[in-house]
């Protein structure tokens, strides 16, 4: 990747953000009615200020039936009346840009709700200005079984709507239908939702569901990517706010991602690299980084301006759709070895820090890769305190629990008696051991590690600005990554099995006198031929800059 000019590092802000992903619905509930609010999340701020994030990626908040997480919008320009109104909106925004900290939001428009008015008006006339907004067909098209996101739960991607007698087309669940994003009103009123959140604030939008959106869609279309739709959606963002990015969630294989950044960069700034996380836990369960390494080379290629941002888990299933079967029941075996922890026959629906049994040596070396691997890292609420999952409830709901505040009734998160969805309660988990209260005054804590970890992470922007190599070490199931950039380097490695491991540097690979270790005084000084013998104990991770360059 060519290297920008120093000065414009404070525009691209995005590049070197710690990004914090949040459902209003479950972080703090202030009025006592079990479901967290605006006000709630306000309050919260502070504490996220504390963690080092910089950005705030909210979930949907807006007015919907919630049958898909608040994921089938029934008004784009309101706030759910449960979270609050947009006068609390904009004091939430308001606090948040005294603390610095900027904020996106969902932008979910391959679909609405089928309760939006929208849909309302289409179903009940031909005549309706929004039918056509919506994709529709007199006969039940011959792929009505095909393409569904989530197979075994749902059914049909057209169904018949009783109301129009006509079938409508949904890529998702029945209750939300696909907008066509081809129709100029539609693309028109995309713009305005653009336009309305950008003018109350927020620094740009994770975009749900691109490949989607931006495909033809119809009985017997054969489905046509319209990637400048995305040049067009980015240049209205800028021209109405410069510093506003786009984030794609686009589960794509890696020769497709160029597509979405576009050639000159004209397109999305932003994609979650679902190609690195899906072989990262590959890595972690079998301790075979291969895969790893290849993704990791194949989403090398970008614009100069444009940014990975990689995760560990999502409010999604871990989707393990990309890796070969032999590939994906190993991971199963490894982090989800019953059937109830399985999700759509691909993924995974359990939270973090069970599928890697609590264990703190492999929580630090998943959250320490996330902060190292290249691009902007991504953390989901909760994972900070290793919060835990509860299978009894269905699909993905497992792993979209409340979040855990204090050892009190609702683990703090509400004085309720019924909650949104139950607090993790259980021996292990539950919220009288698991949470913020407790860690905070512990300094050996998850919560008090991981603060430090970003504190350093945003200390070194050579991960997510500059050049990257991968050195050829002698130690199987080690990875060791090299940045540079502008004068400064970083080596940082990983073990990724279960064994204590011997990592030979030789001065071909990296000429360095002394190797400062940024997490410990462990630092490491080159023998007479000028090489380093770094010794890792299983599951261990070092992060070092070079002697020659380290400031402090
Ligand atoms: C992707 C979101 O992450 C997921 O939660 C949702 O169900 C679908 N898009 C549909 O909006």
């Amino acid at each position: 990747m060519k290297e920008l000019d120093a000065p414009v590092m404070d525009d691209l802000w995005y590049k070197n953000a710690i990004i914090y992903c949040l459902d209003v619905e479950k972080y703090l509930d202030t009025d006592g009615d079990g479901v967290g609010d605006l006000p709630g999340l306000t309050e919260r701020l502070d504490y996220l200020a504390g963690l080092g994030v910089t950005c705030v990626w909210l979930q949907p908040f807006y007015p919907s039936p919630n049958r898909d997480n608040g994921y089938d919008v029934s008004d784009y320009y309101g706030v759910h009346p449960k979270h609050g109104t947009l006068g609390v909106y904009v004091d939430f925004m308001n606090h948040a840009q005294q603390l610095g900290m900027r904020v996106i939001v969902d932008l979910v428009v391959s679909h609405t709700s089928d309760r939006h008015p929208w849909f309302q008006s289409a179903r009940r006339s031909p005549d309706s200005p929004y039918r056509d907004w919506y994709v529709w067909s007199k006969t039940r098209p011959k792929n009505w079984n095909k393409g569904m996101v989530f197979p075994g739960v749902q059914k049909e991607t057209w169904t018949l709507d009783p109301v129009a007698g006509e079938y409508y087309f949904h890529r998702f669940y029945r209750f939300q239908p696909d907008l066509d994003t081809h129709h100029p009103a539609v693309r028109r009123e995309i713009l305005r939702i653009i336009g309305f959140w950008l003018q109350l604030g927020v620094s740009g939008f994770r975009m749900d569901a691109v490949p989607f959106l931006i495909e033809t869609k119809g009985a017997g279309v054969t489905p046509v990517k319209d990637f400048e739709m995305l040049h067009g959606m980015r240049t209205f963002l800028q021209w109405r706010r410069r510093d506003a990015i786009l984030l794609a969630e686009a589960n794509v294989p890696p020769d497709e991602s160029m597509k979405y950044f576009g050639e000159l960069g004209e397109r999305l700034q932003m994609m979650l690299n679902f190609p690195v996380n899906q072989r990262l836990f590959y890595a972690l369960a079998t301790g075979d980084i291969k895969p790893l390494v290849r993704a990791l080379e194949a989403t090398r290629e970008r614009p100069p301006a444009a940014q990975w941002v990689n995760f560990l888990r999502s409010h999604d299933e871990l989707d393990l759709g990309r890796l070969t079967d032999a590939q994906r029941q190993r991971v199963f075996a490894a982090f989800a070895p019953s059937k109830e922890m399985q999700l759509y026959d691909r993924g995974i629906r359990r939270r973090l820090a069970p599928m890697l049994d609590n264990d703190r040596r492999r929580l630090e070396l998943a959250f320490s890769l996330l902060f190292t691997l290249p691009g902007t890292p991504m953390l989901q609420y909760g994972d900070e305190i290793g919060l835990g999952d509860d299978l009894s409830l269905p699909e993905r709901e497992s792993a979209r629990t409340p979040m855990q505040w204090s050892p009190d009734p609702n683990g703090g998160f509400s004085t309720a008696k019924k909650t949104v969805r139950p607090v993790i309660s259980d021996p292990i988990y539950g919220y009288q051991r698991v949470n913020v209260d407790m860690q905070r005054r512990d300094p050996e804590s998850l919560l008090n590690w991981m603060e430090r970890k970003i504190r350093m992470r945003r200390e070194c922007p050579e991960i997510s600005w500059g050049n990257w190599r991968i050195l050829d070490v002698d130690a199987p199931g080690v990875l060791a990554m090299h940045y540079h950039r502008a004068g400064r380097s970083l080596l940082v490695l990983h073990n990724f099995t279960p064994k204590p491991r011997v990592v030979h540097l030789r001065p071909s690979d990296l000429r360095a006198r002394r190797l400062v270790d940024l997490l410990a005084l462990n630092d490491s000084e080159a023998d007479e031929a000028g090489r380093h013998t770094v010794r890792l104990q299983a599951y261990d991770y070092r992060w070092f800059r070079f002697r020659e360059e380290a400031r402090s």
